[in-house]
């Protein structure tokens, strides 16, 4: 076929911004390809905007809606509304779909049109893809992932220059990798959502926001970051989503790798999820997880895949519980008064808790300012795998020591020799 008698396929765009305008740049440059492939030229329809556009208008011109628009309430209202017209939708809207994702699906479903995502989680690394159609059927065990490239970069920045966490944010700001207000990124609310989407279709159960609790990287320090590194530890806000007895847990915090761990070497605003299943094995994606010309790549690629049909986000077989407790191993920090017996008293604790320690050091002993008054010291300690909530019930009967003197900080390890 030449691609002169192409038929036209009309996208209306809702959204102009970082990843609207790249589309729409990008989608006429790729259109004499897509005719090629599809037989279908692509167009913009139509843009929406704050500012200008009119959706019903929109709406009744196009064949599909790219949602670009982020946000919750009027992208929802305008996704339910092509979905109930019978177009296809492509979002790149994490946030709508983690919190209204069961119904937009079955919408899809119902209108016999098609909803795609890949956008939404990683940016261009085609994890969606590989879940909802290489890995169909395959039992996932677990996944980890790094995905949220404005934390990445400020760890590795913290790392790699000694950078504070202020400091290191005000940079990718700077860069373009954090906006003005992070709060989502740094708060792990937006990695929530992604590892939200990622644990419905890995595990074919309803997963919602809510069911994901999150932690950020606000409160760490460079300190924890050169510490660890003496350890051999190197630190990333972390997804994680596994099946333990039955049940679900998926969860956002920082945590510990180790070396030989393969999400431990992924650096900068580079995002990488790491599926486990017995079939395969362990197989790790990587590759940019935002940018404009990234992000409306994998949108174009959604509008190319739906305008060669069928792809479908099937309902959910099962409705797996969430898990409250998990076992994890620990990273603990605490200042102390430089005392004999401190240590002894502090590994009486953790034992009574059932928590065993795997490897201590001690640093940075400070004098006393007055002649007479203890010196500080610094512990830090890794221990092996137990129950959070003996941990934590552990490191609180630890604060309430009269010779610890800061609040102790504790973050996860992932604990294990990767594939062993
Ligand atoms: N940026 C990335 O690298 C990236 C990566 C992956 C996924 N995403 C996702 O992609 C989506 C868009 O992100 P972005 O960075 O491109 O956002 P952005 O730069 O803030 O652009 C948002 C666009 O949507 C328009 N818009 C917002 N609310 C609207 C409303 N109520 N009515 C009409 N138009 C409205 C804005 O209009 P005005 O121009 O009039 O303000 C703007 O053109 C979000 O869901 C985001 O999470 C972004």
């Amino acid at each position: 076929m030449t691609t002169d008698d192409s038929a036209p396929f009309r996208v209306g765009l809702l959204g102009h911004g970082t990843v609207g305008s790249a589309v729409a740049e990008l989608l006429p440059d790729r259109a004499d390809a897509i005719a090629h492939v599809t037989g279908l030229r692509p167009e913009i329809s139509g843009v929406l905007t704050r500012s200008r556009g009119d959706f019903d208008e929109i709406l009744a011109n196009s064949d599909l809606i790219v949602e670009v628009m982020g946000g919750t309430d009027t992208a929802r209202d305008h996704v339910v509304r092509a979905l109930r017209a019978g177009k296809h939708v492509v979002t790149a809207n994490k946030q709508l779909l983690a919190e209204h994702g069961e119904e937009l699906w079955g919408l899809a479903r119902e209108n016999r049109v098609q909803l795609r995502f890949e956008a939404a989680v990683a940016g261009v690394v085609p994890v969606i893809r590989v879940l909802q159609e290489s890995l169909t059927g395959q039992h996932v065990e677990r996944l980890h992932g790094i995905v949220n490239g404005t934390t990445n970069y400020i760890l590795t920045q913290m790392a790699a220059t000694g950078a504070s966490y202020e400091s290191a944010l005000a940079d990718a700001q700077q860069l373009g990798y954090a906006e003005s207000d992070p709060t989502d990124d740094v708060t792990g609310k937006d990695a929530a959502a992604k590892m939200a989407i990622l644990a419905r279709l890995a595990f074919d159960t309803p997963v919602h926001l809510s069911d994901v609790p999150y932690e950020g990287i606000e409160h760490l320090t460079g300190e924890d970051i050169a510490y660890a590194r003496d350890l051999g530890l190197s630190l990333r806000l972390i997804g994680s989503a596994e099946r333990l007895d039955g049940k679900l847990a998926v969860r956002v915090h920082p945590a510990f790798l180790y070396a030989g761990h393969p999400l431990a070497s992924v650096d900068g605003s580079f995002n990488a999820v790491t599926i486990e299943s017995p079939a395969i094995t362990e197989i790790t994606l990587s590759g940019p997880g935002a940018g404009g010309s990234q992000t409306a790549t994998a949108v174009i690629g959604d509008v190319i895949s739906a305008m060669i049909p069928p792809a479908q986000t099937p309902p959910t077989q099962h409705r797996l519980g969430f898990v409250d407790d998990v076992v994890s191993s620990f990273y603990l920090h605490v200042e102390v008064a430089d005392r004999p017996g401190v240590l002894a008293q502090i590994a009486q604790v953790l034992g009574l808790q059932g928590v065993s320690v795997k490897s201590v050091v001690q640093k940075g002993t400070r004098k006393g300012s007055a002649p007479g008054e203890p010196g500080q010291s610094r512990l830090v300690l890794v221990v092996h795998p137990v129950l959070e909530s003996r941990f934590y019930g552990a490191v609180q009967l630890i604060a309430s020591k009269d010779f610890v003197t800061a609040t102790p900080r504790a973050i996860r390890v992932i604990d294990e020799e990767f594939g062993a």
